[in-house]
């Protein structure tokens, strides 16, 4: 006698922020629910983030804060649930925040109690969740997908996709979420590394080595993108939260403008400086502005064996744009090794932006990073999962 194929309402693939959320909701609607995930942990990805203690979303979220081919698709997600509801959600598991900056919500204790929250809410609406499962691609059939997985075959009537993007292979992240809508003929737009280090050319490099490792304040720009946050001098390049966030509207060719005293009109401090003590050097007047060692760099290398006395309006402006509108041509980028996120993915014009359904492909959802929406740095991305997670829950 044939066995029955095992047979669920709806599948989520991915247990992650994104998968776990939809399967909780689904869940809750009464939907037989089941989430599988080829990795033995659920939500690695939320358990590392905020350095441990999870940036779960951003209290000041707007449409305004996401990348997209359609920059109106992410609207009706981020209406529906809020960073409010999340909130909410945190707060009534008893869970300790507080903002660190820029509106940013992090955990006090943990980023692992985002985790168990949402295992206890799965738990509780009677979702079920097999870890260390993976899949081959679904084929359609009648009534809904047929999927082989290392666990035997399922059937289901609506299929989620919540596979996360391409960032940090090392911690199982797969394109499978991208073949799955070729297979289905979705549209997929370039996906490319996003919030990740730059990197520079050897000449460069070489003439920044002596920075590693200083950090300061800057506004980071690129065409009408603008950023004002901390950078930090690497090995490679550079890193920190304004190099991050530009990198992802960077591309490759392109420059990018720092200010490295932001809120400064540098050439008007020289100035003053130069009728004060003309006999200082460039550096030292600009050790007042910026860390000693990139004033230092800065002096040698617009002015060098010069004091400011020796310098006319015009050098001092140009020893003053160096630092004001500092433009350089990053080499490339760390890659997905250590992007936070992917741009780019499934295209937006091929789902409902209310339900995250196909519009080709009945019962079929694409929800979280895999989605052509990312986030700015600072918790939006974690939003994104949550209100594309919530958002299907309600249909699949
Ligand atoms: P996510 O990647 O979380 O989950 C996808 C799941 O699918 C994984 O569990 C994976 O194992 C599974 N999967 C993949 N392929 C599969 C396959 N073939 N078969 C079965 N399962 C498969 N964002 C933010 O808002 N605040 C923050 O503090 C941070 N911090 C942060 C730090 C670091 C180091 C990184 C890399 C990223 C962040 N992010 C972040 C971004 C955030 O982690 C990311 O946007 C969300 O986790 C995306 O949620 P998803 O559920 O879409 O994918």
């Amino acid at each position: 006698m044939k066995t029955p194929i095992e047979s669920w309402d709806v599948v989520v693939i991915g247990a992650g922020a994104a998968g776990l959320m939809c399967a909780i909701e689904a869940a809750r609607r009464g939907r037989r629910t089941l989430v599988i995930d080829h990795a033995r942990a659920p939500g690695e990805k939320i358990r590392i983030s905020g350095g441990g203690r999870c940036n779960f979303t951003n209290a000041g979220t707007t449409p305004k804060n996401f990348l997209s081919a359609n920059s109106g698709f992410c609207i009706s997600a981020l209406k529906r649930y809020t960073q409010q509801d999340f909130i909410a959600l945190v707060r009534r598991h008893g869970i300790g925040f507080h903002e660190k900056t820029l509106g940013q919500l992090f955990c006090d204790g943990s980023a692992r109690q985002i985790v168990d929250m949402l295992l206890r809410e799965l738990n509780d609406a009677g979702g079920e969740l097999r870890l260390a499962t993976s899949a081959a691609l679904p084929d359609r059939v009648e009534g809904g997908f047929r999927l082989a997985t290392s666990a035997g075959p399922l059937v289901c009537a609506s299929l989620v996709v919540a596979t996360g993007g391409k960032s940090i292979p090392k911690m199982g992240a797969t394109g499978f979420g991208y073949d799955i809508a070729g297979r289905f003929d979705l549209k997929v737009t370039p996906t490319r590394p996003g919030l990740v280090p730059l990197t520079l050319d050897p000449a460069l490099l070489e003439r920044l080595a002596p920075l590693a490792g200083i950090g300061l304040p800057a506004r980071a720009t690129h065409g009408k993108a603008r950023f004002d946050e901390a950078i930090l001098f690497t090995h490679r390049g550079l890193s920190g939260p304004a190099i991050l966030q530009i990198s992802s509207y960077w591309r490759e060719g392109d420059e990018i403008a720092l200010d490295l005293a932001p809120g400064t009109d540098v050439f008007a401090a020289l100035r003053a400086a130069r009728g004060e003590n003309g006999r200082q050097a460039p550096g030292s007047a600009l050790a007042a502005l910026l860390p000693r060692r990139l004033a230092q760099l800065a002096g040698d290398t617009h002015a060098a064996g010069r004091n400011l006395a020796d310098l006319s309006d015009k050098a001092l402006r140009q020893l003053a744009l160096a630092v004001n509108e500092w433009r350089f041509k990053p080499a490339g980028s760390e890659g997905y090794r250590t992007a936070e996120v992917t741009l780019g993915g499934v295209d937006t014009a091929d789902l409902d932006q209310k339900t995250m359904q196909a519009r080709a492909v009945p019962g079929l959802f694409f929800i979280g990073e895999v989605v052509d929406v990312t986030g700015w740095l600072g918790g939006y991305n974690f939003q994104w999962a949550w209100s594309s997670g919530w958002a299907a829950g309600q249909a699949a």
